[in-house]
């Protein structure tokens, strides 16, 4: 995707398309109404007629407009202008974008970076621009056999009355590498399981260590028995495809910087093993490897954006089978840590991959850990497919995390960690059980975790509900490659 920055009034853009905003009832932002002067009112008759009144998302076309030097004028609503914020701001660009797609225009200029965001600069609009535009523009039709309907690609640029700022630029620029890296993790995660293999997730990272010049090592299962990852080992067990643990590292700043440390849950499928699921929408559980994907698809950011950090990322990948070789409940295994873990039910396998490669991180002397992973139905049931769940040993790390999803718009809901619920998943037979029962799932699943994570500031994201989306629009999300990417910006800023 392209997105550039053409500097002049909406009526004077040669282009296939100018996007220009109308706020409900009929009220014109100001490149609007330099259109409607241009047009001789042609956009206030539009709206007298009742073709737009600029219900939120709504779209309409002027073509041929006398006085308008492109082809086509789209205009898109804005919905109330004193509600107007960052949520309408990217529904606007949304709807534009979905428009475009529709439309014959091979390249538009859009005029909705003028309008006031609250809270938000010319940096935010110019990065969201280029952000939404890029989620919106992308399509998963490498595995249809006929590509009739093709996609066309349009370029994109802001529209400014005046030089941009450095904000504008990099704006654009860092949207784009977003976009870039939601890509990549959408890839990911709709691949299906017979192709998108544990294999196949070494070899995309080996690809994009050469893409961007980064180290890779991948470990096979005999470097995971000598290293004693005794929890990750059980939930292989079973499966024909070969487990792996992926190590990436991006070095964008002094090698005296502490990195931080993204691990990913790369189940590439999850039938729940003996503990096996139902069958209704089992299909989904190829998206278990999406915490995975938005560490690779992070990675891919933030080299896009040549970002000053250290950044290692780490993704334990296998797959979750039934068989003869299978872990069975009942089943006690000794993790990395030294920890032993009675295995109660072998469908809570995320935890037992990652609180291996938690142990694992240790080496890289973490200025903070954060892992991200599918984690419990539990979190789900708690805060829906709008937020994911963050848990924390650390306040300060929490809030930054936060903070970054907000800036992001990609969100997470600080959930509680005390040791209350610890008493959950006592096990009278091993240091801990993998369950705590049915009540705070999400809780005692991230207490579980939590006992590998002592040594560092740590953070979790269960994104269950937020990785992927069901039903008629299925696919990946591409989350949560904004919060973490904004977070890493962030990080780079203030160190
Ligand atoms: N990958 C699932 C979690 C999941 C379920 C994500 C549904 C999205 C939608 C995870 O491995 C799992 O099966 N968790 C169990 C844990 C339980 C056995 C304690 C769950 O949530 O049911
Ligand atoms: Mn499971
Ligand atoms: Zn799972």
């Amino acid at each position: 995707m392209e997105f550039s920055t053409k500097i002049g009034t909406p009526e004077r853009q040669k282009a296939g398309c100018v996007v220009i905003g109308v706020f409900e009832p009929n009220r014109l932002s100001d490149p609007a109404k330099a259109i409607d002067r241009a047009t001789k009112g042609r956009l206030a008759s539009l709206l007298r007629k009742g073709d737009l009144r600029g219900r939120l998302g709504a779209t309409a076309w002027l073509h041929d407009a006398p006085g308008v030097a492109a082809d086509r004028v789209l205009v898109v609503g804005l919905g109330k202008e004193n509600a107007f914020g960052s949520s309408q701001y990217r529904d606007a660009v949304r709807s534009a974008v979905r428009a475009l797609m529709d439309s014959g225009a091979a390249d538009a200029v859009f005029y909705l970076g003028e309008l006031a965001v609250d809270g938000r600069d010319a940096q935010w609009k110019a990065l969201h621009l280029a952000m939404v535009a890029g989620d919106t523009v992308y399509r998963f039709d490498r595995l249809k056999s006929s590509k009739e309907e093709r996609q066309r690609t349009i370029k994109f640029a802001l529209g400014l009355l005046t030089k941009p700022s450095a904000g504008v630029a990099r704006g654009l620029e860092r949207g784009t590498a977003l976009a870039s890296g939601m890509s990549l993790a959408k890839d990911l995660g709709n691949l299906p399981s017979n192709i998108c293999t544990p294999t196949y997730l070494a070899q995309q990272a080996l690809e994009l260590s050469r893409k961007h010049r980064l180290k890779c090592r991948v470990l096979e299962a005999k470097d995971m028995q000598k290293l004693g990852m005794g929890a990750l080992l059980a939930v292989t067990k079973a499966s024909h495809e070969a487990p792996k643990l992926i190590v990436l590292e991006y070095n964008g700043a002094a090698k005296s910087h502490k990195p931080v440390v993204l691990i990913g849950k790369g189940i590439t499928f999850d039938t729940g093993g003996i503990s096996l699921k139902p069958a209704a929408e089992m299909d989904e559980m190829k998206y278990d490897m999406s915490g995975a994907g938005s560490v690779l698809g992070t990675i891919e950011a933030v080299a896009g954006m040549r970002l000053p950090v250290n950044l290692v990322g780490i993704v334990p990948t296998c797959e979750n089978m039934p068989g003869g070789h299978a872990i069975k409940p009942g089943d006690v295994v000794t993790s990395m840590s030294g920890q032993t873990v009675e295995i109660l039910n072998t469908d809570a396998e995320g935890r037992l991959i990652l609180c291996d490669a938690l142990t694992f991180a240790e080496r890289y002397k973490p200025a903070a850990v954060v892992d991200i992973a599918t984690l419990t139905g539990a979190c789900v049931i708690a805060l829906g497919h709008v937020a994911s769940g963050l848990f924390a040993n650390d306040d300060k790390l929490a809030k930054e995390l936060l903070d970054a999803g907000q800036d992001a718009w990609d969100r997470a809901w600080h959930m509680p960690l005390w040791d209350d619920y610890q008493e959950q998943i006592k096990s009278p037979f091993a240091d801990m059980a993998n369950i705590g029962g049915r009540p705070a799932g999400s809780v005692t699943a991230a207490c579980f975790l939590s006992r590998f994570a002592k040594s560092y500031r740590w953070a979790h994201l269960d994104i269950a509900g937020t990785a992927w989306r069901s039903g008629r629009d299925k696919g990946s999300t591409g989350r949560p490659v904004p919060l973490l990417s904004t977070f890493l910006i962030r990080h780079a800023e203030h160190s």
